[in-house]
């Protein structure tokens, strides 16, 4: 899809749809009224006698139009005017772009982000419809055989109207950062539906070079089991172990900011596979735990993101890939491994196995002398009991962190909602044998998973995103959703400011 900004006069505009907005009781947005006005007040008329409201979520295609050249009218319900936030704006904008993939246009213009929305921005609206846009076209069939199906919308080209020249700039913000955003939402997507027997720790390494080769900021190196074991990453080794795909630290640096300037470190976890290792799985469901390298793929994407935009920061990735499977080999209940940090560790089940990878990662985070790290992880189960699927779980050891990636969520609609990791649960760490047990027992398990990574993360601002419940659908529309992307990348806007 091609995005760009257009300044006309609505009189004289020509297209084959242009997509308007209406709050509740058919009170007009500014362009629809003049729209209405043109065409003799017909737009009011088909709205009542439609029994179109306005509600968030509405749509009316009206196929043809006096005058000529606007060929079709999308009108959109935006809800109430003084109660438009960016819940209902999201759910109007979705509407708009799915009624309009499917309305045969091929050249759209859209007005919607004329309106109002808690004080935000035209660049930020703008934003957000590119990347709904992008939502609602995305399909993944890279593994489908039969192509039947595969016939893409006509759509192609989607203009958003400035309501003046000044406002140009901005719109073109906007999309640039929409662009950005999407590219590497939808990387994260195509990565986490990519089944286990293809997106390997290989493969991930091999699309994370190749995005390196494509930013001249961006310098990606992978690292091997045996650059691990000369670190003395034994915790992370003990998980490939019972794998036979050898698993791979991917080390993304992007040197956009100035020599000097500390970099912002994400940590992505990159189990390709999670089968739970000998603690093995149900078999319910269990497929769905190839999404279990959703928060490597969104470290890769928003990495991607960071390096297409340009920012002016320092920006490190770094994404430890394996699978989690039982063999002969593989790590057993009561194991006792080192990690890096030269903490021992007595694994009392293998399925908690991603901070088993992620604590030697994070050990590794602080060569790169980190103005932060912040780790995001299919971490835990609980996670979705606690939270549900909604928010992404945010805990951490510094509040002003904190407090910065949910305001970053707020902004991005990347939600994340803060959990404690006070010292007083540390204690369900404990183990007879080892200095750290890799488990805290059935009471509060995604505090207690965030309890045992603070452990190697006190020597630096650290954040960690436990994303189970937000980085997939499950059921009908099973699907990797990209997040939480949107949200590191707005967080890193942030910080480039
Ligand atoms: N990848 C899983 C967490 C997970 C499970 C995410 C289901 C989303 C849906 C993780 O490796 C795991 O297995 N965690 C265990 C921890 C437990 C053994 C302490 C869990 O959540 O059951
Ligand atoms: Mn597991
Ligand atoms: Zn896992």
């Amino acid at each position: 899809m091609e995005y760009s900004t257009k300044t006309e006069a609505l009189e004289r505009l020509s297209t084959d749809c242009l997509v308007l907005g209406v709050f509740q009781k058919r009170k007009l947005a500014p362009s629809t009224e003049i729209l209405d006005t043109m065409f003799d007040g017909l737009l009011a008329k088909l709205l009542k006698r439609d029994d179109v409201e306005g509600k968030a979520g509405d749509t009316l295609l009206i196929n043809h139009v006096p005058g000529g050249r606007i060929e079709r009218v999308l009108l959109v319900g935006l809800g109430k005017k003084d109660e438009l936030d960016v819940a209902a704006y999201r759910k109007s904008l979705d509407a708009a772009f799915k009624a309009l993939k499917g309305c045969g246009a091929k050249h759209a213009v859209s007005v919607l982000h004329e309106v109002e929305v808690g004080g935000s921005c035209a660049a930020w609206k703008v934003r957000q419809a590119v990347e709904l846009t992008e939502a609602a076209l995305y399909r993944f069939q890279e593994m489908k055989g039969d192509t039947s199906e595969n016939h893409s919308p006509r759509l192609s080209r989607l203009q958003f109207l400035a309501a003046s020249e000044s406002e140009v700039p901005l719109v073109e913000a906007g999309i640039r950062e929409g662009e950005a955003i999407a590219r590497g939402v939808t990387l994260a997507r195509n990565l986490g539906n990519l089944p286990g027997n293809v997106c390997t720790p290989a493969y991930l390494a091999e699309q994370a070079l190749k995005i390196g080769k494509e930013h001249k900021k961006l310098k990606v190196s992978v690292l091997e089991e045996s650059d691990m074991d000369e670190l003395g990453m034994g915790s992370l080794l003990s998980v490939a172990r019972g794998s036979r795909q050898p698993a791979k630290l991917i080390v993304m640096e992007y040197r956009g900011g100035g020599g000097k300037a500390k970099p912002h470190v994400l940590v992505g976890k990159g189990l390709t596979f999670d089968a739970g290792g000998i603690s093995l799985k149900p078999a319910a469901n269990m497929d769905e735990m190839k999404y279990d390298m959703c928060g490597g793929a969104s470290v890769i994407g928003a990495i991607q993101a960071v390096a297409e935009l340009g920012l002016p920061l320092n920006v490190v990735g770094l994404v430890p890939a394996s699978e989690n499977l039982p063999d002969g080999n593989a790590n057993k209940p009561g194991d006792i491994v080192k990690s890096m940090a030269g903490i021992t560790i007595e694994i009392l089940n293998t399925d908690a196995e991603g901070r088993l990878i992620l604590c030697d990662t994070l050990t590794y985070a602080k060569r790169f002398d980190p103005a932060a790290v912040i780790d995001v992880a299919t971490l835990t189960g609980a996670c979705i009991v606690a939270l549900g699927r909604h928010p992404s779980g945010l805990m951490g050891n510094d509040d002003a962190l904190c407090e910065q990636l949910v305001r970053a969520g707020d902004t991005a609609w990347d939600r994340v909602w803060r959990m404690p990791i006070w010292d007083d649960y540390q204690e369900q760490l404990k183990s007879n044998f080892a200095d750290l047990g890799n488990i805290g027992g059935p009471d509060g398990g995604s505090i207690t998973a965030a309890c045992f990574l603070s452990r190697f993360a006190k020597d630096f601002h650290w954040a960690h995103l436990d994303i189970a419940g937000t980085a997939w659908k499950t059921g009908a529309d099973k699907g990797a959703t990209g997040r939480p992307v949107a949200l590191l990348v707005q967080y890193l806007i942030d910080r480039a400011v």
